[in-house]
C-alpha cells in the first residue's frame, strides 16, 4: 500500500532555498536520514545507479539538477549541454525520488556573487586541471553550495569522474562537512563505454571507435597487473589510441589515493586515467589496477 502511493507520488521539485530548507527541515523533523545526488541532469543509468545507492543508505533521497555555469570554460559546452528536465523529472518519479533541488542560475549565483572554493591537492596534479583550469574551483563551489544548502548525511558521487570524487572527498574533509562523499562505480555501455550525458554528441562513426578507450585502459591495467613496466605500457597504449585517429590528452598512472605520479617504490594503489578527443568531444575514464 505505502509503496504502491510512493509510486505514483512525483517528487517535489524546488526552486527556491526557503522552499528546500523547509522541506529538508520537514525531513530531519520527522527524524529521516538525507542523502543528496547531484547532478547535472540528462540523467541516464549512471545517475540512477546513484540514486538506487544513496536509497538504499538514507530514509530520504534529492536529487539537484543544475548546469552548473562556473565549470564550463567560455569555450566549452555549456550552450549545448542536453537539457532533458520532463524526462529527467518523470524517470526520478519512476524510482520514488523524494525530493528535486533545480534552482535557476540566478538562485545559485546571485547578482554580486564573489566567493569560490579553490581546491588544490588532487585537483592539481595535471590531469582534467591541465586541459580545463577553471573546472575544479566550479565544481568545488557548486558542490559546497549543493552540500550547505541540502544538509544531507551522505552525498555520492560516480568515479566515473574520479578525479572530481577525490577532489570532493577532500573537499568535504578541509571544510569539516558533516556530510560524507561515497564514491560508486562506473556503469557502462555493453561494449565498455562509460554512460555520460556527453556520449549524445557523438556522430555514429565516433560512437563506435568511442569503447576503444575503455579497451585501452583494461588492456593496460591488465598488462601492469601481471608486471609489465608501467611506462611502456602506458606508452603502448597511447600509440595504439592514436593510431585509431583519436587524440590523446593524457594516458596515466597514477596513486589511486592523491593522484600524483607513482613513486615507482611498488606497493602503491594505482588507477590508470585518460582523456581521449573524438572529433571535437572529450571523453574521460579510469580504472583501478
Ligand atoms: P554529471 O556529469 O551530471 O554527473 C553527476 C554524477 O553522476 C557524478 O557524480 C558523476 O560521476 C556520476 N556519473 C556520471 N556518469 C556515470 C557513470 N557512467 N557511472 C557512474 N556514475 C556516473 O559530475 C557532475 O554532473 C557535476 O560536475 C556536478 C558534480 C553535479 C557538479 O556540478
Amino acid at each position: 500500500m505505502k509503496n504502491s502511493k510512493r509510486a505514483k507520488r512525483h517528487p517535489r521539485i524546488m526552486r527556491s532555498l526557503v522552499a528546500l530548507r523547509r522541506a529538508i527541515a520537514n525531513f530531519r523533523g520527522h527524524g529521516r536520514t538525507i542523502a543528496l545526488v547531484p547532478t547535472m541532469g540528462a540523467l541516464h543509468e549512471g545517475h540512477f545507479s546513484l540514486v538506487r545507492r544513496a536509497q538504499n543508505r538514507a530514509d530520504c533521497v534529492v536529487v539537484s539538477i543544475f548546469v552548473n555555469p562556473t565549470q564550463f570554460a567560455p569555450h566549452e559546452d555549456l550552450a549545448t549541454y542536453p537539457r532533458t528536465f520532463a524526462a529527467d523529472v518523470a524517470a526520478l518519479a519512476d524510482r520514488q525520488v523524494d525530493l528535486v533541488w533545480a534552482p535557476s542560475v540566478r538562485t545559485m549565483y546571485p547578482d554580486g556573487f564573489a566567493t569560490r572554493v579553490v581546491p588544490a591537492g588532487p585537483a592539481a596534479v595535471g590531469l582534467e586541471d591541465a586541459s580545463r583550469p577553471h573546472f575544479f574551483a566550479g565544481v568545488a563551489t557548486v558542490v559546497a553550495k549543493l552540500l550547505i544548502q541540502c544538509e544531507p548525511d551522505i552525498a555520492l558521487f560516480g568515479e566515473k569522474d574520479y578525479q572530481q570524487l577525490k577532489v570532493l572527498t577532500q573537499l568535504g574533509r578541509d571544510l569539516g562537512l558533516k556530510t560524507r562523499i561515497v564514491g560508486a562505480p562506473i556503469v557502462r555501455e555493453r561494449d565498455g563505454l562509460a554512460l555520460s550525458s556527453r556520449n549524445s554528441y557523438f556522430s555514429p562513426a565516433e560512437r563506435q571507435s568511442a569503447p576503444l578507450l575503455y579497451r585501452a585502459l583494461k588492456q593496460a591495467a591488465a598488462k601492469i597487473e601481471a608486471g609489465a613496466a608501467v611506462a611502456e605500457t602506458l606508452k603502448e597504449a597511447r600509440e595504439a589510441i592514436m593510431r585509431a585517429g583519436l587524440q590523446v590528452d593524457y594516458f596515466e598512472a597514477r596513486n589511486a589515493d592523491t593522484l600524483e605520479p607513482l613513486q615507482g617504490s611498488g606497493g602503491e594503489p594505482i588507477r590508470l586515467l585518460a582523456a581521449v578527443r573524438i572529433g571535437t568531444t572529450r571523453l574521460i575514464d579510469n580504472i583501478a589496477v
